[in-house]
């Protein structure tokens, strides 16, 4: 990451778009030095007592970009997210981009492959994905240079993506109220969670960091900005001098507690294939419900 030059004095323009069916917040960011943009953690709709996807989400993205005349250079997905389906595909299929993710994208789909009896014809080598980025790898985005930090712990596969003053953290952090996200699902570790924030932290106090989730904690308002400055002070669970000692045992105390995602099986089937849904032997788009795996 030292070898990464963090340019401060480049501020994109973000713009935020929330989704409340699944708390999830996506990201429009656009080069301050032209009409690039990248697109960052879309969301699908799915309504799953009626096994139907929609696209008013990423319809309002798409809609964003285009009445801004921007270019999509990037689609980015900080990890495979559990919790809500990419519209990667979607968004890619009429403004162009490059899908990206990290690298150990291949250890989830190796282990979720196994959980969904995945056959022979679903490659777990990430090749679904246009780019596969390993810690500190770079890009540009219009004339901006971004660069990628590979903060495992959530999920081996997780990333945070730097771009000027802002980063998006993915679910490696949330705000400082709602602290961090789970490290229970196959691959996570508490442990290296605690590491892989500290690295984020390790940016400047200025930076900008976008969450990828809000729950408004306390009936709060859903909010998705803020700093590392304030996440140092202030994250309940990592901010303020909290130990690694203490950040796992909270952690994983608290991850027995917590219920599997309601949209975890449709996500990962998807999420793992760069957002496209998997189809049966017709060729019709069907997912599956494994019994007793998770
Ligand atoms: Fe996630």
């Amino acid at each position: 990451m030292s070898d990464n030059p963090v340019n401060m004095e480049l501020h994109p323009q973000v713009e935020a778009f929330f989704d409340a069916a699944t708390n999830t917040i996506s990201y429009v960011v656009k080069d301050p030095g032209s009409n690039a943009c990248a697109v960052v953690d879309s969301v699908m709709d799915i309504d799953m007592a009626a096994g139907r996807i929609t696209y008013d989400h990423a319809d309002a993205m798409i809609a964003h970009i285009e009445h801004e005349g921007l270019s999509l250079e990037w689609i980015i997905e900080t990890h495979v997210h559990a919790d809500h389906l990419s519209a990667a595909p979607y968004i890619q299929e009429r403004l162009g981009g490059k899908i990206g993710i990290g690298e150990k994208i291949m250890i989830v789909q190796d282990v979720f492959g196994k959980i969904f009896n995945e056959g022979t014809e679903f490659q777990r080598d990430g090749s679904q994905f246009d780019r596969l980025f390993k810690d500190g790898d770079s890009y540009t985005v219009g004339s901006m240079q971004c660069f990628a930090i590979h903060t495992p712990g959530h999920t081996p596969a997780c990333m945070v993506h730097v771009m000027g003053d802002a980063a998006f953290v993915g679910d490696t952090l949330f705000m400082p109220d709602g602290g961090s996200a789970r490290a229970d699902f196959p691959g996570g570790d508490a442990g290296e969670l605690y590491d892989s924030i500290r690295r984020v932290l390790s940016l400047p106090d200025a930076m900008r960091l976008f969450m990828c989730h809000d729950y408004g904690p306390g009936g709060r308002d859903i909010a998705w900005e803020t700093t590392v400055a304030e996440e140092k002070a202030n994250n309940i669970h990592v901010g303020d001098g909290k130990t690694r000692e203490e950040f796992v045992r909270f952690r994983t105390e608290r991850d027995a507690q917590l219920n599997m995602p309601r949209l975890i099986l449709p996500s990962l089937q998807v999420n793992m294939r760069a957002g496209e849904v998997p189809r049966d032997r017709d060729g019709n788009p069907m997912l599956k419900l494994p019994v007793n795996r998770l």
